[in-house]
């Protein structure tokens, strides 16, 4: 049994991730358990400036340095902040690893080796508890895309590279045991209950 877990949230643009983390935030606070919030890339203050960088429509930078600059945002968020809170609150996360892994490797065609070898050299013994993968119908999340306001540089891929990346997520995360595949074919309130319902059973 942990007290304190390590919760991340995983999945395509719109698909429903922040409104779940909302709902988490509000469960813990009415609960009185402490807790920390933070998104990737982004987090840290030197993070967030990353983040500002890398997802800046007029950005134009190489997919390696992108995926660079994901790390480095990670590494930062890691070293400022996560290691002084594991297991001491709960730590909940939009997106962490499986994201890179998604967007850059099965998105992007870059080297699964070297993404795993940063990513485990940045979280040593760090580990995510649980995972929550989000996963939207490709055609639900082209109209929930073109309906967003303001676009970032990784909001204006063609719907292929999402279709790619969605099924790279499932791929990688399907069969592991500390994984929920949240639908959003089901309603907010469904998708609330079993992640609140998975989150209890910890404490
Ligand atoms: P979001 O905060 O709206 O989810 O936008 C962040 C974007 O960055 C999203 O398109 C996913 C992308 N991303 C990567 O490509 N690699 C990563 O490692 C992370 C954390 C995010």
């Amino acid at each position: 049994m942990y007290k304190y877990p390590l919760i991340i949230f995983e999945g395509v643009e719109g698909s429903g991730k922040t409104t779940q983390i909302k709902n988490v935030k509000s469960y813990l606070r009415k609960n009185r358990i402490k807790f920390i919030s933070l998104r990737e890339p982004g987090g840290s203050k030197l993070a967030e400036k990353i983040r500002k960088l890398i997802l800046n429509p007029k950005s134009n930078f190489h997919p390696f340095t992108d995926l660079l600059l994901y790390i480095a945002a990670r590494n930062e968020n890691v070293n400022s902040i996560i290691k002084k809170h594991y297991k001491k609150r709960v730590i909940l996360i939009d997106r962490f690893i499986y994201s890179t892994l998604a967007y850059q490797h099965y998105g992007m065609n870059l080297n699964l080796n070297i993404i795993n070898k940063l990513n485990n050299f940045i979280l040593g013994n760090i580990k995510p508890d649980l995972i929550f993968l989000h996963t939207v119908n490709i055609l639900e999340l082209k109209k929930r895309i073109q309906k967003r306001k303001e676009k970032n540089r990784y909001d204006k891929f063609d719907i292929n590279f999402y279709d790619k990346v969605q099924k790279g997520y499932i791929k990688m995360l399907k069969r592991k045991k500390n994984v929920t595949i949240i639908d959003t074919k089901k309603t907010i309130r469904e998708n609330k209950f079993e992640i609140l319902k998975k989150i209890n059973k910890i404490f």
